[in-house]
């Protein structure tokens, strides 16, 4: 079709019209709202890298999610940052961590929402790497027990979902065999399968206190250069037993997003992460950008890109400013 018998213009001209063939339609039921949480009473503290992310202790906590219920949002992700940290990440799966009892009270109080839990070792070991550290190495093997056991744990308080975000080999089919063995066949596994060594966490390390304390993740997680390699991470945690599967970060990474959507039929996550968080914050508070329209148009690239469910730190504000333009539910709808 040629000019000037075809003009795209023409469906252009009015809202209307371009809802009419809008081809991507973004909903808050997409959306996953992280949150870090800390042991303690009466916590609340700005993370100084994540304008208006905090730190929660879980009696404030549960009065944020009171908030989030009103707005529509109905996933969680937890963090957990425990108060002492150690060579063995014990802190990861005790029966009275952090998360495990921040668990048991969100679900009572809260047994609607979708509760999912990060399960890592770094914010629990003293040296901040992701495994079990023997000299200068992270060691793969000796590392699965503990995911394992900390998937477990979080089961038992009642998580209705694992996301184990560690990146180590096999660490799936660890988590996903105890978990069958110990009669939790039904819970879920959305796995951070292709997951980047990348500069854009640097605020949630901040944020979690899980900084290594020497040398860097590149042993564990992906080379920002590839691709086919995250398709074979994908391939791999599908076989092995996720039912959900990530990539991480997503912004730079929406070519892997496609990618993953054309070969695989498994949902996929994108996970806006805390760098790419802070960067719309930081040019926001400059003035540079319009914050509703550019939160959107990123939003919407994920779901563009492929992905189904988003993990993003915008969640709540994207749902309030929905609230606002009166359509709770479809983030497409409010007015910029
Ligand atoms: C834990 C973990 C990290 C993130 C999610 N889970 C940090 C890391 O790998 O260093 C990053 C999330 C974000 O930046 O928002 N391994």
């Amino acid at each position: 079709m040629k000019f000037p018998f075809f003009r795209s213009r023409r469906m252009r001209q009015t809202e209307g019209l371009r809802k009419l063939v809008r081809e991507t339609v973004l909903s808050l039921d997409q959306l996953i709202m992280p949150y870090f949480l800390v042991e303690g009473t009466q916590i609340k503290t700005e993370i100084e890298s994540m304008p208006g992310q905090f730190r929660f202790s879980i009696d404030r906590f549960l009065g944020e999610l009171e908030e989030l219920e009103e707005l529509g949002i109905e996933h969680i992700l937890l963090f957990g940052i425990p108060s002492r940290k150690d060579d063995h990440a014990s802190g990861a799966y005790d029966a009275n961590g952090v998360i495990q009892k921040s668990v048991q009270e969100i679900k009572k109080r809260f047994p609607n929402l979708t509760v999912i839990t990060d399960v890592c070792l770094c914010e629990y070991m003293s040296h901040g790497h992701c495994g079990v550290v023997e000299g200068s190495h992270v060691l793969n093997d000796a590392t699965l027990p503990l995911l394992a056991k900390t998937a477990l744990s979080h089961a038992e308080a009642g998580v209705d979902m694992v996301a184990p975000s560690d990146m180590m080999d096999g660490r799936i089919q660890a988590v996903r065999k105890a978990l069958d063995s110990n009669g939790f066949s039904h819970t879920p596994v959305l796995s951070y399968a292709a997951k980047y060594a990348s500069s854009f966490y640097g605020p949630f390390r901040d944020a979690a206190q899980s900084r290594p304390q020497f040398g860097d993740r590149k042993s564990y997680q992906m080379d920002h250069a590839n691709v086919n390699e995250a398709l074979r991470e994908i391939e791999m945690d599908i076989e092995e037993g996720a039912d959900l599967v990530m990539v991480k970060p997503a912004l730079a990474y929406l070519d892997v997003i496609r990618a993953a959507k054309v070969k695989f039929n498994t949902p996929i996550a994108a996970y806006n992460v805390s760098g790419e968080y802070a960067m719309v914050k930081a040019a926001c508070a400059m003035g540079y950008l319009d914050e509703r329209k550019a939160v959107q148009e990123i939003l919407t690239s994920f779901a563009r890109a492929g992905a189904s469910v988003i993990l993003t730190y915008h969640a709540k504000e994207v749902a309030q400013w929905a609230k606002e333009a009166g359509t709770p539910f479809l983030v497409k709808s409010y007015k910029v």
